[in-house]
C-alpha cells in the first residue's frame, strides 16, 4: 500500500471518528466509540499494521498523520468527555435534589397501649380519693411476697406450680436465696409498711407473673393494681366505699358491688367483690366478680412494725386485664399481649 493511500484512509476514518465522538450522547456510548475507532480491533489498528509493507522513505508521513489522527481524536474525545460529564452531573443534580417543602410521609401517631389506659384509668379512681401511688420491685423476695404475706411455706401459691423462681444465684436483702419474679403486687403492702407510719393510702400498680398456661383467660404475665389503706379506725365500711366508688367510675354510675366471703392467708375476714352487670332472664342481678380484698390480718401489720392493736387497715388486688375485658367486651386475654397494631388502633 502506498503512504497517501494511508494517509487519505485516515483522513476519512479521522473524519467518521470525530463525527461519532460529538454524536455519542452518554459516556459509555462515548467509550463505545473510543474502542471503536482506536482499540486493537479498530480500523486504526488495520492503517497501523500497513506501516511494515510501506517504503521506508514513506512511513515518516505516515507516521506523522498517525501522529496528528491520535491528536486530533483524542482532544475531540477529551472535549466531549467534558461535555457529558458535566451533563451527567447536571443530571444527578436534578434528580438527586431534594425538595424540603414536600411534606413528609404520614406516620401514625402513637398511643398507650390498652392495658396502660386502664391501668391508668383505675389509679386515678383512687388518686381521686386522695391516694398516693406507690410501686416495687418485679423480682422480688420471697419472704415479702410470702412471709410478710402470712403466706406458709407448705402453700401451694408458693410452689413451681404458681410461682415462677429465679434460679440464678442471686440472694435477697435478707441474704435469702428464694427470689422469684412476684405472682401479687401485694409484697409492696409490706415494703410501703415497713417504711411509712400510719395514715397510708396508697395505690400500687404493677406487673406480676405466674407459672400460667396461656389461654383465653390465662397470660403468664399480668398486671395488678393493689390499694391499702392503713390507720387508726379503718374498718370494712372504708373498704366498700372505696371499691364502690371505683366500681362506679369504671363501669358506670348506676353499678353496686357486694361483698361475699373468701378467704385470703392476708386479711382476715376476706372478701371477693362482684359488681353488678345487668339482670338475669329471671330478673335478679347480675353479678360479676372483679377483685380480692380484706382487711390486712394483724400477723401482717405486725411483720411490717405496725401496731396491730392500734391501727387497722383494709387491702385489695384488681387484675387490669379482666377490667379492661369487662370495660370493652373482650372474650380473649391474648388479644392484649399480642401486639396487632389493628387491636390497639380500636382503642
Ligand atoms: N394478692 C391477691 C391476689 O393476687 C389479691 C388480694 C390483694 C386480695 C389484697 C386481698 C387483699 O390474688
Amino acid at each position: 500500500m502506498s503512504a497517501s493511500t494511508a494517509v487519505a484512509d485516515l483522513e476519512d476514518l479521522q473524519a467518521r471518528a470525530v463525527a461519532a465522538i460529538d454524536g455519542a450522547t452518554t459516556l459509555d456510548e462515548l467509550d463505545e466509540v473510543r474502542v471503536a475507532f482506536t482499540g486493537r480491533k479498530s480500523e486504526l489498528a488495520d492503517v497501523q499494521k500497513t506501516m511494515g509493507s510501506i517504503a521506508p522513505e514513506d512511513r515518516k508521513v505516515l507516521g506523522k498523520a498517525l501522529n496528528a489522527f491520535k491528536t486530533e481524536v483524542e482532544g475531540a474525545l477529551d472535549q466531549r468527555r467534558a461535555v457529558l460529564e458535566a451533563a451527567a452531573l447536571e443530571a444527578r443534580l436534578v434528580d438527586e435534589r431534594i425538595d424540603l417543602t414536600v411534606p413528609p410521609a404520614a406516620v401514625p401517631p402513637g398511643r398507650p397501649h390498652l392495658i396502660t389506659q386502664t391501668e391508668q384509668a383505675m389509679v386515678d379512681t383512687f388518686v381521686a380519693l386522695g391516694w398516693r401511688v406507690a410501686d416495687g420491685p418485679e423480682v422480688e423476695s420471697a419472704a415479702y411476697c410470702f412471709d410478710a404475706m402470712n403466706i406458709p411455706p407448705d402453700h401451694p401459691a408458693r410452689q413451681d406450680m404458681d410461682t415462677i423462681y429465679l434460679q440464678d444465684g442471686r440472694t435477697d436483702e435478707f441474704g435469702l436465696p428464694e427470689v422469684v419474679l412476684r405472682p401479687h403486687t401485694s409484697p409492696v403492702q409490706a415494703r410501703v409498711m415497713r417504711t411509712q407510719e400510719p395514715p397510708i393510702a396508697i395505690v400500687i400498680p404493677g406487673r406480676t407473673y405466674r407459672n400460667d398456661t396461656v389461654d383465653a383467660t390465662h397470660s403468664p404475665v399480668f398486671t395488678q393494681v393493689e390499694g391499702l389503706v392503713v390507720g387508726e379506725g379503718i374498718t370494712m365500711a372504708h373498704l366498700h366505699g372505696s371499691l364502690l366508688a371505683f366500681a362506679r367510675a369504671m363501669f358506670g354510675e348506676d353499678r353496686e358491688i357486694r361483698l361475699r366471703p373468701s378467704k385470703f392467708e392476708f386479711t382476715e375476714p376476706s372478701a371477693e367483690v362482684d359488681v353488678s352487670w345487668g339482670t338475669n332472664p329471671d330478673g335478679t342481678t347480675r353479678w360479676l366478680e372483679i377483685l380480692g380484698s380484706g382487711m390486712v390480718d394483724p400477723v401482717v401489720l405486725s411483720w411490717c412494725g405496725v401496731d396491730p392493736d392500734r391501727f387497722t387497715g383494709f387491702a385489695f388486688g384488681i387484675g387490669v386485664e379482666r377490667v379492661a375485658m369487662l370495660r370493652h367486651d373482650l372474650h380473649d386475654i391474648r388479644d392484649l399481649y399480642e401486639g396487632d397494631a389493628r387491636f390497639s388502633a380500636v382503642f
